[in-house]
């Protein structure tokens, strides 16, 4: 079994005091949930302080995004290990927005997926197409490369430590949501993959999350479908009610 993983992704938004403020109310809220990863991902400047903050919780903490080498002459990158000095235990790598705005490519995300790893961390690897990829029917070949890219020369061990995210770039922030067999029919496709790339048991051990408008409302329906393993959440993980909500989709 799987245990389903819900991830807050709070953007270039919130400052550290609006970050300590939601976690305190978040912790209430999700205290009495068992059975799933809760993981809020801050910006840099508030990682810290959010750490502190979650002490005692059962929310864990992620980035946003990593470098790949440990130290050096890399004016404004921030390493993984210095992420787990923050207290960070995931990072979020290759998010469509670091793909489309800051050059992201299949390379770097390995790159960064490795060293994360390296450092401790557990690797939260994005994927999606774009509108004009969905209409041009060509979902499936796009996802193929980015996860064969993004996952390149993994171990089976490396495999363990990572997490998938499918999100389809037409509905991150749209409000237009994929619907359940949508969504569905793309993580299943992913899960193939993985067994094609990595074999049978280590591929169904694999989280799978969907990301892209989840909403208290459409959690449920979402994580019913057998290979959806939980959610990335961006706008509704913004607000402690509606981010709880989705993190007790069981309840
Ligand atoms: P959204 O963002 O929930 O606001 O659509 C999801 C994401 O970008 O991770």
């Amino acid at each position: 079994m799987r245990t389903p993983l819900i991830a807050g992704n709070w953007k270039l938004f919130k400052t550290i005091d609006e970050a300590t403020g939601m976690v305190k109310e978040l912790k209430t809220l999700v205290a009495a949930t068992a059975g799933v990863e809760i993981v809020v991902a801050p910006v840099f400047t508030a990682l810290s302080r959010v750490a502190d903050s979650l002490t005692g919780s059962n929310i864990r903490l992620a980035a946003q995004d990593c470098f790949w080498e440990e130290e050096g002459a890399y004016t404004g990158e921030v390493a993984p290990k210095l992420l787990v000095d923050a207290g960070c235990s995931h990072v979020i790598i290759g998010h469509s927005e670091r793909r489309q705005y800051f050059g992201e490519t299949d390379e770097t995300v390995n790159k960064k997926a490795k060293a994360a790893i390296s450092a401790g961390l557990t690797a939260i690897v994005c994927v999606g197409e774009t509108l004009a990829e969905r209409e041009a029917d060509r979902t499936f070949t796009v996802i193929e490369t980015q996860l064969k890219g993004g996952l390149a020369g993994f171990s089976a061990d490396q495999l363990a430590k990572s997490v998938i995210a499918y999100e389809p770039v037409w509905a991150i922030g749209t409000g237009k949501t994929a619907s359940d067999a949508q969504a569905q029919e793309v993580h299943a496709f992913i899960r193939s993959l993985l067994v094609n790339l990595f074999g049978q048991s280590a591929a169904e051990a694999m989280r799978i999350l969907y990301g892209g408008s989840v909403k208290p409302d459409n959690v449920k329906g979402l994580m019913s479908q057998n290979d959806i393993d939980g959610a990335l959440v961006g706008g509704a993980s913004l607000k402690a009610d509606s981010f709880a909500a989705i993190a007790n989709f069981a309840s």
